[in-house]
């Protein structure tokens, strides 16, 4: 995994971020730095910079930021040693393979000829006697000979080592099945196959690999779905199921639905471009990667309640991306699958055309939006209504769902314009008083976004911060700290992980960037540092130093003796 650090270093002086970042966005110089349109989440303002000196970007609106790797880990949606490889590829670089880099290489080749192989043998079982079963029951389930090689769909025997045994014949470790998640290790060490008696999915990459697979049962026993857990090659929150079809469709609008049965229904209808998220919640790292092979994506999630929540959480991730959204609601609490089944591929495609726009959907969601024949109820929803006309940008879009709205409830245009306006005026004031807030008090831009990084000791964490900020600056400041011993002062984890971190780098004659750290952080960790040095340094770095320093000591010295109180306290038994 590890690629030597004399070589990212190298890499990092070759790239200038402000070129790699370009090829992404337009950039323009501003200050120091530069700024753009965040390609990270979608907005009309630019709050995303990028320092070339310093080597980072940050987005002040949602809160991304890193080094030039980092930036192409999430352009891209790359692992780091995929990010490097295609920077080196750019700055005409090779590179170097260690031994542990050759190590994790072939780690992965294995596992990935493994879960190869395991396919074929779910495969050669569902066409082979013994898999009787589950190719009736896939036939039942309307599904075509063409469809299920399609998909590659399989079965695994009701054995509790059919796929071990196959698999030892060709030469597996039984080390390399527990790691892909084909076997599971019982009580007292026992191993036996995970998917038994089930009918299996294979879940594809991009590129092809079989990475993973879900696994149904073929009556109403539980669990319904067994999937393959997260392993060494497959990351469910970065892949879609289906996705590797779909890509080749150059799709100017993506179908993003619940299960793997629901793809597998729309494709074989001939809706050939949808995809679903593999038994977890969207990510959005899956509405990016939607987002790099098209614009437009319709959510057709199950009408029942866990869908229509789904599907709300879905609106905000797939628009964050920079999506248009739009909601195919099927009818009479059915999945697509079902309703294809029931109803044919012409009414699905009726659907499809017939899908509402986010805002509409939002409309029809809002309460009362099916019964305001009472006038409070009315009222309670034209305010409702009115607050999220108020929050559509485009005037031509606005105008038309406030047409819609005034007629549906038989309400005057001119009221609810007023009305309309008067909530736009109101976002308008909060969001310029936020944007004071803002920029008058920098402090607030370093609230972490992610929960675990939420200080216990905002004042001790404030000093911390500035500290790790500095040493960024100014490295020759490490030096001075040599004898301070500060390790053991800091109060959030992150910036003792960044100070030690900092430390070994420093004395291994490294330089800082904060791409230094790429392979030791993890996204909200590196967005986190990057939030710290976009903000502006202060005037003395040794005055600074110092005052950090006495800050940490009091705010430790504070909580010691806090605890020793607590502690006295419970041994007389206070309360
Ligand atoms: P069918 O009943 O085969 O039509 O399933 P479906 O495609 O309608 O799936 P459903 O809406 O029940 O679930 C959607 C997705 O959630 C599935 O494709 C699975 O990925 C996942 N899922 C469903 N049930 C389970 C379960 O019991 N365990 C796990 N881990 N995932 C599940
Ligand atoms: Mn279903």
């Amino acid at each position: 995994m590890a690629i030597p650090e004399r070589f990212i270093d190298e890499l990092i002086d070759r790239c200038d971020i402000v070129d790699v970042v370009s090829r992404y966005v337009p950039l323009k110089k501003q200050g120091s730095g530069y700024v753009g349109l965040c390609p990270f989440h979608s907005e009309k303002t630019p709050s995303f910079h990028v320092q070339r000196e310093k080597g980072f970007f940050h987005c002040f609106g949602c809160g991304a930021g890193g080094g030039v790797i980092q930036f192409v880990m999430r352009a891209e949606n790359l692992p780091f040693p995929e990010a490097v490889a295609v920077l080196a590829k750019q700055a005409g670089l090779t590179v170097p393979e260690d031994a542990e880099n050759t190590a994790y290489r072939r780690r992965r080749e294995t596992l990935l000829n493994l879960q190869r192989d395991a396919a074929r043998f779910f495969y050669a079982t569902l066409q082979s006697p013994s898999g009787a079963e589950g190719l009736a029951y896939l036939r039942r389930r309307g599904l075509s000979d063409n469809t299920i090689r399609r998909f590659g769909l399989g079965f695994a025997p009701n054995r509790w080592d059919a796929l071990m045994d196959a698999m030892r014949a060709k030469g597996y470790e039984k080390t390399d099945m527990l790691e892909a998640g084909l076997l599971v290790e019982g009580r007292e060490g026992r191993v036996y196959d995970r998917f038994r008696n089930r009918v299996m999915f294979p879940i594809l990459s991009l590129r092809g690999d079989v990475i993973g697979f879900g696994g149904r049962v073929m009556d109403d026993s539980q669990p319904k779905y067994l999937n393959s857990p997260e392993t060494p090659v497959f990351a469910k929150g970065r892949n879609l199921f289906a996705m590797n079809l779909v890509k080749n469709e150059r799709p100017s609008e993506i179908l993003l639905a619940e299960g793997y049965m629901d793809v597998i229904a729309l494709h074989q209808a001939g809706f050939r471009t949808a995809v679903a998220s593999l038994g977890t919640a969207l990510t959005p790292e899956q509405a990016r990667l939607i987002k790099t092979y098209a614009e437009n994506v319709v959510l057709v999630y199950d009408a029942d309640a866990a869908g229509q929540k789904a599907t709300a959480r879905g609106i905000d991730i797939l628009k964050s991306a920079g999506l248009n959204v739009r909601i195919l609601r099927v009818p009479d609490g059915k999945d697509p699958d079902e309703f294809i089944r029931k109803n044919g591929a012409d009414k699905f495609a009726q659907l499809l055309r017939g899908t509402q726009g986010d805002l509409e959907y939002r409309l029809s969601r809002l309460p009362n939006a099916a019964d305001h024949d009472a006038p409070e109820k009315k009222i309670a929803y034209l305010k409702a209504a009115a607050e999220l006309l108020a929050s559509v940008d485009d005037p031509i879009e606005r105008d038309v769902y406030l047409q819609r709205v005034a007629a549906e409830t038989d309400t005057t245009l001119d009221a609810l314009r007023i009305q309309v306006n008067t909530a736009r005026k109101s976002r308008d004031r909060s969001a310029r008083r936020e944007e004071t807030r803002r920029t008058l008090n920098p402090v607030r831009n370093v609230q972490p976004a992610a929960r675990e990084l939420r200080y216990d000791n905002p004042r001790a964490a404030r000093a911390e911060e500035g500290l790790i900020a500095l040493l960024f600056f100014d490295p020759t400041l490490t030096q001075r700290l040599a004898q301070e011993e500060l390790g053991t002062l800091f109060t959030v984890p992150l910036y003792a992980k960044l100070y030690s971190l900092i430390q070994n780098r420093i004395h291994d004659g490294g330089v800082l960037t904060p791409d230094a750290f790429a392979q030791e952080l993890s996204a909200d960790e590196a967005s986190q540092l990057s939030r710290i040095l976009a903000r502006t340094p202060v005037g003395e770095p040794d005055r600074a130093l110092s005052d950090y320093i006495a800050v940490m000591r009091q705010e430790h010295m504070k909580n010691a003796s806090l605890q020793a109180l607590i502690d006295a306290k419970k041994i007389s038994g206070g309360q």
